[in-house]
C-alpha cells in the first residue's frame, strides 16, 4: 500500500490559524531548504489571507514573496488558496480580473490552485478553474465541509462530479471549522472514491480535536494525502501537527516516512518565529475547544462574537444571539460559515436579537438573499427574501452572479497610471482587491530616523494627581534626547 502524503501549510494556513498571518518571508526563508528537503506532497505558501497580510501589515509585495519562496524550494510543489470568484477577498470580482490574477500567480510559479466557494456553488469556480488548466497548472476543487439538513454526505459528495466534470486534477474536503469527524471523514472520501479515481486530500483543523482522527480515518477509506503543520504554528486551531500525525500512524500499512530529526530542527527554528510573533499568538487558539461543536460554528466566529458582543452593550446576550445563528443560517439557505458568510449570519443574529426578528436587515444578509453570492445551499426563507426584495428594490439574481460585472482589467490599469503606480497585471489585480493597500505600499517610506549617536535617558518618578480607589498607580516621566513622555502604570487589586 502506498504511504500516505503530508502536504505541509506551515507557511500559509500554519501561521494564519495561530498568528493573524503575520509571518514575514524574511522568517520564512531560513525554513525553506528543510522543508524542500523533506519531500512533502505540496508545501502550501500563498493565498488565503497572507496576500492581504503582505500588504496591509508587512509591507511586502505578495508576488515577490511568491518568486522568492520558489527559488528557496524548487523540488517541491506550491499550492495557495483562491476564493473561485472572490480571488482572495470577500466580494465577486469579474471574470477578466480573476482570470487575470490566475495568469499572474502561474506565471510567478504557483503549481496547484485549490479553489472554494463558501457556497459550494460550482458556477463560482468555473472561471478560475478553467484558467487555472489553460495555464497548464493544477486545478484542485475544493468542497467547504459543514453541517445542516441540507448537506448530506451524498449531496457533498455530489459537487465532486461537479469538479470532476470542470476537469479538476484533484479534490479537497476542506473542513475550515474543524467540524469533520472520523466517521464522516470515512463516508466522504469513500463515496468520492467510489465514483472518481482523482486523488482526495484532507484538509481539517484540530480546533475541536478532531482532525487527527478524522484524517485516520480518511486515510483507511483511500485518502491520497493529508494537509499538516509544524508546532507551534500546528494543532488548536491550525493543521495537526507533522511529527504527531506520523506517530499516530505508526505500525499503519501506510505509514509515512518523514525525516524526524529534520522536523525537530523545524519545530524548534519555528519555536523561535513564534516568540517574535507573541502578540498575534492566543493561548485560546491552543485549547481544544468543543465550544465550536456545541455551537457549531468556526471556533474564530467565537471569539469575534464576543468582542462584538460587548461593543454593541449585549454582552449579557450572548446565549440569545447564539440560538438565534443557527436560524439565520437556515433562513438563509444553510448557508456554510466560513469567511465571509460567518460574519454576515453573526451580525444578522445580533441585529434580530436587538431590534427584533428582520427588523433590520445588514446589507450583506439582504444580498445573499437575493442571489448575489450565488446559489445558497438551500431554499432561502420567502419572507426574509420579500424583505430583502422590497429594502434593496433590486430582482433576484437567479444565473451566475459575476455574470453581472463587467470586465475592469482595462479599468484598473488606467487608474494604476493615473495614480503613477508601476502599471502590470500584478499591481492591477491587487489594485482591485486591496487598492489603498496597494496605493500605501508605493508610497515613498519616509526615511528610517538617524540612530541618535547617544541617547540621554532619565526616569523621574512624579506624584500622582489623584489615587484610584482599590489599585495603586505609578506615574513615571521619561526623558528622552530632551523630549519628555509621560507613563502611567495602574495595577488594580
Ligand atoms: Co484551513
Amino acid at each position: 500500500m502506498k504511504p500516505i502524503t503530508f502536504n505541509n501549510t506551515v507557511l500559509r494556513d500554519g501561521h494564519q490559524s495561530l498568528a493573524a498571518t503575520r509571518m514575514t518571508t524574511a522568517q520564512m526563508l531560513p525554513a525553506t531548504a528543510s522543508l524542500d528537503a523533506l519531500g512533502f506532497g505540496v508545501l502550501e505558501t500563498w493565498g488565503g489571507a497572507t496576500i492581504d497580510s503582505c500588504l496591509r501589515y508587512l509591507e511586502e509585495n505578495p508576488f515577490d514573496r511568491l518568486d522568492q519562496l520558489k527559488a528557496a524550494t524548487p523540488r517541491t510543489p506550491h499550492m495557495m488558496l483562491l476564493r473561485g470568484q472572490n480571488i482572495v477577498q470577500y466580494m465577486s470580482f469579474p471574470d477578466d480580473v480573476v482570470e487575470a490574477f490566475v495568469r499572474c500567480a502561474a506565471r510567478h510559479g504557483m503549481d496547484i490552485f485549490r479553489v472554494f466557494d463558501a457556497l459550494n456553488d460550482a458556477r463560482n469556480l468555473r472561471t478560475a478553474i478553467r484558467t487555472v488548466k489553460a495555464a497548464g497548472k493544477h486545478a484542485q476543487g475544493a468542497i467547504c465541509y459543514t453541517t445542516s439538513p441540507v448537506h448530506t454526505p451524498a449531496k457533498l459528495a455530489a459537487l465532486a462530479d461537479e469538479l470532476v466534470e470542470m476537469e479538476c486534477d484533484s479534490i479537497c474536503i476542506k473542513d475550515m471549522a474543524g467540524l469533520l469527524t472520523p466517521r464522516i471523514t470515512y463516508d466522504l472520501v469513500k463515496a468520492i472514491k467510489s465514483r472518481h479515481s482523482l486523488p482526495v486530500i484532507v484538509h481539517s483543523h484540530e480546533t475541536a480535536g478532531l482532525a487527527l482522527a478524522s484524517y485516520l480515518a480518511g486515510i483507511d477509506a483511500g485518502a491520497d494525502a493529508v494537509d499538516t503543520s509544524i508546532v507551534p504554528f500546528a494543532n488548536g486551531t491550525g493543521q495537526p501537527d507533522t511529527l504527531r500525525m506520523q506517530a499516530a500512524m505508526t505500525g499503519h500499512p501506510r505509514a509515512p516516512q518523514y525525516d524526524t530529526k529534520a522536523l525537530l530542527e523545524l519545530r524548534k527554528y519555528f519555536e523561535g518565529v513564534a516568540k517574535e510573533l507573541t502578540k498575534f499568538m492566543s493561548p485560546a487558539n491552543d485549547r481544544v475547544d468543543s465550544d465550536a461543536l456545541s455551537y457549531q460554528v468556526p471556533g474564530g466566529m467565537l471569539s469575534n462574537f464576543r468582542t462584538q458582543l460587548v461593543e454593541m452593550k449585549m454582552a449579557t446576550r450572548f446565549d440569545e444571539v447564539m440560538a438565534e445563528v443557527p436560524l439565520v443560517r437556515e433562513a438563509l439557505g444553510w448557508i456554510p460559515l466560513v469567511t465571509p458568510t460567518s460574519q454576515i449570519v453573526g451580525t444578522q443574529a445580533m441585529l434580530n436579537v436587538k431590534f427584533g426578528r428582520w427588523k433590520n436587515l445588514a446589507q450583506a444578509t439582504v444580498d445573499i438573499a437575493l442571489g448575489k453570492y450565488g446559489r445558497p445551499p438551500g431554499p432561502v426563507n420567502s419572507e426574509l427574501q420579500a424583505l430583502a426584495l422590497k429594502q434593496s428594490g433590486q430582482a433576484l439574481v437567479t444565473g451566475r452572479p459575476a455574470d453581472l460585472l463587467p470586465p475592469r482589467m482595462p479599468k484598473l490599469r488606467e487608474e494604476l497610471a493615473a495614480k503613477g503606480l508601476p502599471v502590470s497585471d500584478e499591481n492591477a489585480v491587487l489594485f482591485a482587491m486591496f487598492p489603498r493597500e496597494t496605493e500605501a505600499f508605493y508610497l515613498p517610506k519616509p526615511a528610517a530616523p538617524a540612530p541618535a549617536a547617544a541617547a540621554q535617558a532619565t526616569i523621574t518618578p512624579v506624584p500622582v494627581a489623584a489615587p484610584v480607589v482599590g489599585g495603586k498607580v505609578s506615574r513615571y516621566a521619561l526623558t528622552v534626547n530632551q523630549r519628555r513622555y509621560e507613563a502611567t502604570v495602574e495595577a488594580l487589586n
